[in-house]
Formats: C-alpha cells, structure tokens, sequence
C-alpha cells in the first residue's frame, strides 16, 4: 500500500448494511433527526399524527448541506445550519394517510422543507443540541417570506397574482448544497425546482423558459393539486422565483433571507465564495443536471474585513460567467452579461434580469461546456485550487476532453487553477484529478493515484469538504445505483505521493446518501448528513429497508445528522483526523 498519505486510519470495507458504519477507532453519534423538536417542551414525535403548524417546530426532513458558525471562534460551541433538502411521501406517511394525500399532507410536505439553525454545544466529548436558544430558527417552505434581490428582483417576470411586487416570495425547495461567506453569512441554493411545479402554459415568454428548466405536465409533487401557486397554466411566473442562491446571516434570528438573483437562476448544487487576491469576492456553482454547466459569479466590489455590515448586499452586483474547458487544458470564462454577443433582444433577452432569469439559455449561447452532473466545489484552504465533483452520467452519448467518458457512470472529480490563485482570472488551467470507478475493472476506465486499495474506490461524488490539513473528504450519492454497495465518505490529499489515493471512512445505511460534510475549525468533529435513508426500490414507511437510526418498529427511516469523533480524542487531545495510527 502506498504510505505517502497522512491520512492513518484503516480503510472500511464497502458496506451493504441497514446501519451506518465507520472505520474503526472513531464514534458516530446522532445529533438530530427529522422530526425532532426544534423548541422545549414539544411532544415526543409521532408522524403519525403530524401536522403541517407542529413540522414547521421540527426537523425537517432530508437534510442535506451543512454549515457549522462558530460561536465567539469555538470549535465546541456553534450554530448548525442545515438545508432540508426534500420529502418523500412514502417514507413520511403510512400507507393508511397516503391514501386520501391532500392538502393535509402536502402542506407537512412543504413545511419539512428549507434551512434551519440550531445552537449546538460540545459536552463531555458529547454534542447535544441547545433548544433553549435563541438563534434556534426554521426558514421552512410553508410560510417564510424571503425577498428578492439583486438584477432581476420586482421585474414583470417575477410578478405573480399574490406577489405583483415581485420581490416577495412564499418558500424555498430543494436546497442542496450551499457555502460560508468570508462575513460570515450562509449561502443555500435552490436545485431542482422543476419538479415542484406542474402544468403547461400558453405564455409566450415563459414557456421556453420552463422547458429548459424541465417542468413537466406532472412533476413529481402533488402541491398543484391543492395550490395554484405550482400550476403553471394559472401562474406562469411563479417558477421563476425558485432556482436561486439564498443568503442569510445566521447569528441574526430576525434577518430575512435574500435570494440573490445576481447569482443567476438554475438547478444551483452549491455555491462556494472564495476571496480574490484583490478582494472580490468569486463564488462557484455547478447546474446540477446531465449536460450542464459550471458557472461562477465575482462581485463588482471588495469585500470589507473590517466592516461586516458593508458586506450586506455585496452579491448584489458581480459578474456571472459560464465555463468553457477548452482542449489545451485552459478554461476560459465566458461573462453572462445583457447586451454582450448573443444575449440581445434579437434572441429575446430584454434586460440583465431576462439573462438571470434564462441562465441556462444565455450559456447556451455563449458555447458553455456540457458536462457530467456539476455538483458540490470546494477550494483547496491554501493553493486555491479549485475541486469539482461531476457525479455521473450514465447516458451520455458525447464527450469532451473535461468530461472525457461516453457513458460515465462512476463520474470524476476536476480541478482547476486559478492563476496566482486569482479567483476572478478570465482564463484557468484545468486537470482531472480523478476518475471514479472501480479500478480493478479495466473496462471502468477509473483512474486514481497507484496503489488504491480494494476497499477505497468509489462512484458518484458529489459533496466536498476540505479538513484543516488541506485533505479533500468526498461524500458520495449513486454507489448503490451505480456499484451495488452504500453510499460513503471517502478522504485524500490533493499533492504528493498521495494524490487522489482516497481511504474509505463511512458508510451510511442502506438508501441514503452521504451528504454535507463539515468540520469543525479544528477538524476534531466531522459533521455529516445521512439523507433519505432507506430510499430502496419497493421501500415504504410500513415495509421500510432500514428503521435507521431507531430501529423503531414503530419509526420508519429518519434523515438525521450525525457527528463523528474520535474515540479518545477528548483524552489525547489530538486531532482527530490527524494523529490517529493504524
Ligand atoms: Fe441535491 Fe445535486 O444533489
Ligand atoms: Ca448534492
Ligand atoms: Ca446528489
């Protein structure tokens, strides 16, 4: 085995269990569940029972991204902001409530969605969460308002029938990933919309807008039914509010929430600010869908260190750029602006908010790369150098040098380099840092660092993070689809000897997904999102392929976030991911 790596523990074995498993040496605990009281003195949860007004008090459900705000700097006291990504009625309900779904249930549905904050406190090597707090909050997706801002906030297309300010919208679904801004604000990002809306539509403008996004007669959520809101016959411009990058200030329970149309509309996976040597900021997002592009947006001004609240609308004005990878090995970012090149009337962009609210078609025009599922970035703590996962796509029939499989089912990770680490840099240069797959098949066409190990190649990545020792820790989403084992968490180095040599670290239980990978500043906590577990084919809330992490015969599967330590890292004081040896 190559021992180039400062990664020391011993690698997992790929796990086809009902339970979550972690490598030897290190203790998974559950910090929170769906379902769980946000607030003192709730009831013991029961979904049978539950309404829509007691959701909005609890947990919400498939939580995804993670953000861990330290409080007064301590890696042992913070805020947790979690997205709820999405519901899954048949592991919500049983089978006796589902059959008369209604607005009843639809409206749990929509309150289980969104971002909360909770206060969390580190304890005799334990963290508990604090509901006694008053950071403690739940931006849900049955009645929190957040406001638009940015170019395309208040324009005609962002009127509705209940909102003719167009600056006022009801909700946000399917937050995905999301970032830490340098102020200390959160980013969340809104990604498949589409599904949420239901119809068709005889509107001119909108309804080539709508197919390029993807809405269908029927999409996957019942909400039309019951709420014009998601029918897109009667309001065609409500889908136009969904698909944006939502920032917030997380120490602040009062502050509203913002969604940022500077940062273009789209099935936004994340978005990562970095800070340019100059300081403007960059942020990056991935179009998390088959085909579609990498995008970055760099604010028009500085930020300023010394003056959080000048910060405040610093997303407001930038530049949105799509991704070309050129065959040299440059990747040049081409500028998504009105009135540039194709983006003009005679192509019926009208305005820069015509250009946001299309950015899927702007960067057609341009000539954007297509690429293989963009999702999570993380830019490395200190080169700069930029890591994307592109997950997979198993039916591609057209390939290009950055995305160099037809078909590619175990997807790769990419990484780009800024020159003198200038994020706002026209032109990078580009490599692929991994192939996914499963090595000792040759036909996979994988490819990682010599010397993998049995136990440590993996398919599908899709959220980063990087420790406080500069290694990149990948959860992956599709291994059970793709390889017939459970999704995971796999670590690296990024240079030397270890390169893209990733060790397995954890499984997660039958049908979930690994998802929002954290650390504490320290890097003694590893924060992760177990997401839809037992989500298996034929798997329901009566008849469910896992009960984690209850194993409750009266509890279906519950999302939960876990945390993840060292089992004598509060005696030893090391760090946990450091100074373990095998
Ligand atoms: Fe929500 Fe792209 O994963
Ligand atoms: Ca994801
Ligand atoms: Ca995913």
């Amino acid at each position: 085995m190559n021992t180039g790596s400062s990664l020391k523990f011993s690698s997992l074995p790929h796990g086809k269990s009902d339970n979550l498993e972690v490598t030897e040496g290190y203790t998974a605990t559950t910090l929170i569940r769906w379902g769980d009281p946000l607030f003192p003195g709730m009831a013991v949860f029961d979904p049978n029972t539950l309404t829509a007004e007691e959701q909005k008090k609890r947990f919400g459900y498939n939580n995804d991204y993670i953000a861990y705000m330290p409080l007064e700097g301590s890696s042992s006291h913070g805020l947790l902001c979690v997205n709820q990504e999405y519901s899954i009625a048949r592991l919500m309900f049983p089978e006796a409530l589902l059959k008369n779904y209604g607005a009843a249930l639809g409206r749990i549905e929509m309150a289980a969605h969104g971002h909360s904050v909770l206060e969390i406190r580190k304890e005799a090597g334990r963290w508990r969460v604090v509901q006694e707090s008053r950071h403690t909050r739940f931006l849900n997706g049955l009645d929190t308002v957040f406001i638009l801002t940015g170019p395309a906030a208040g324009h005609a297309r962002m009127q509705t029938s209940a909102d003719p300010s167009g600056t006022k919208v009801i909700g946000t679904y399917s937050n995905c990933a999301g970032g830490k801004t340098p102020w200390g604000t959160v980013l969340f990002c809104e990604e498949n919309v589409d599904l949420y809306f239901s119809g068709t539509t005889s509107d001119e403008v909108e309804k080539g807008n709508h197919d390029r996004l993807g809405i269908k007669k029927k999409g996957r959520y019942r909400w039309a039914e019951f709420d014009k809101r998601f029918r897109i016959d009667e309001e065609p411009r409500e889908p136009n509010r969904f698909g944006w990058v939502v920032e917030y200030d997380p120490y602040d329970p009062q502050s509203t929430p913002k969604k940022r149309t500077a940062l273009g509309r789209l099935k936004h996976e994340s978005a990562t600010p970095v800070a340019c040597p100059d300081g403007r900021i960059a942020i990056y997002s991935g179009d998390d869908q088959k085909n579609e592009y990498l995008y970055r947006f760099v604010t028009a001004k500085r930020w300023n260190p010394q003056d959080r609240a000048a910060n405040a609308d610093l997303l407001d004005e930038g530049t949105l750029s799509a991704a070309r990878f050129e065959e040299d090995g440059t990747l040049r970012w081409l500028p998504l602006v009105f009135g540039h090149g194709p983006l003009t009337p005679e192509n019926g962009f009208h305005s820069q908010a015509d250009v946001l609210i299309e950015t899927r078609r702007a960067a057609d025009l341009l000539g954007a790369t297509p690429m293989d599922r963009p999702e999570d970035i993380e830019a490395h703590p200190t080169t700069g150098h930029v890591f994307v996962s592109l997950t997979h796509n198993e039916t591609k029939t057209k390939a290009n040098k950055a995305n160099p499989r037809t078909p590619n089912p175990h997807g790769h990770i990419l990484e780009l380099i800024p020159p003198s680490a200038d994020h706002a840099a026209e032109v990078f240069r580009w490599e692929i840092f991994l192939l996914a797959g499963d090595p000792f098949d040759a036909a996979s066409g994988a490819r990682y660092a010599e010397g993998i190990a049995r136990n440590d190649y993996f398919s599908s990545p899709d959220n980063l993070a990087f420790d406080p020792q500069g290694r990149l820790w990948v959860a992956t989403d599709g291994m059970d689809e793709m390889l017939g084992v459970n999704d995971g968490v796999y670590a690296m180095e990024t240079s030397g000897a270890a390169r893209a040599l990733p060790r397995h670290f954890l499984n997660v239980p039958l049908g979930a997904e690994a998802t929002g990978p954290e650390f504490t500043p320290d890097g003694t906590t590893f924060f992760l999102s177990v997401q839809h577990p037992g989500d298996n084919k034929g798997s329901f809330f009566d008849a469910p392929s896992t009960r984690w992490p209850d194993f409750d015969p009266s509890l279906p599967p519950r999302p939960s976030v876990i945390a993840v330590t060292r089992e004598d890292g509060g005696k030893s004081g090391n760090r946990m991911l450091a100074a373990h040896t095998a």
